[in-house]
């Protein structure tokens, strides 16, 4: 695509392709903690199933529609999804709600920020583009609701809810974008370059994200 954005969408649409294959550290132990729920299994296959096809869906038009093959991991992916994210499966395999919360937490900012792109890419007429954004969002969607109900199975005290925000906080990190960010500078600029400012979009973004999930493990079990 000889497209004035070509660099922005490649850069954008790569960091996003890496964070949908990583959700397996995630979903993987969540499968083993409950392997001897039949239902739950099959939810969170057809979930783990869903992110690898996100992650083949951008992947395989970064290459077709934009030549780029990503060929190494970033900064951010070492820390984040080299380090953090495996080292966090047992954790989460003997602490699910933990698991849950941070899944919930992801999808939720997805949705806000596929929904900007979906839209640059309309203005732009990738219609291509446009169109697997929408088919990723319908799946997020179901995900979000999928993982409140696992999250309402569970009651919280003020300690555990002050533990898992800390817990979430961490990993807003992998996502923030502010003037500060560390690893995030050439991507807050390429975002910048399809006109989804970082500070009002992105960050607003995820602290609405954080905020939902904080609210929901507030709420009584059901
Ligand atoms: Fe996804
Ligand atoms: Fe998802």
């Amino acid at each position: 695509m000889p497209h004035p954005d070509a660099a922005a969408w490649r850069r954008v649409l790569s960091a996003i392709a890496t964070s949908e294959s990583m959700e397996h550290h995630v979903l993987q132990p969540l499968l083993l903690s409950y392997s001897s729920h039949h239902e739950a299994v099959r939810v969170l296959t057809q979930h783990s199933a869903d992110e690898q096809r996100h992650a083949g869906l951008l992947t395989g038009y970064l290459r077709e529609s934009l030549s780029f093959t990503k060929m190494k991991p970033t900064k951010s992916d070492q820390i984040f999804y080299h380090v953090l994210l495996p080292s966090i499966r047992f954790l989460v395999k003997k602490r699910p709600l933990l698991g849950f919360s941070l899944l919930y937490f992801y999808e939720l900012f997805s949705v806000q920020l596929y929904a900007q792109l979906r839209k640059k890419a309309e203005k732009q007429k990738l219609v291509e583009l446009e169109s697997l954004f929408r088919q990723i969002e319908k799946d997020e969607f179901r995900h979000i609701e999928s993982m409140k109900t696992f999250i309402q199975q569970y009651s919280t005290d003020r300690i555990h809810r002050v533990w898992l925000s800390a817990f979430l906080w961490l990993f807003r990190l992998d996502i923030h974008m502010g003037k500060y960010a560390l690893y995030n500078r050439s991507l807050r600029k390429q975002f910048r370059r399809l006109g989804i400012d970082p500070d009002t979009v992105i960050n607003k973004s995820s602290w609405r994200a954080l905020t939902q999930c904080r609210d929901l493990l507030r709420r009584p079990m059901q």
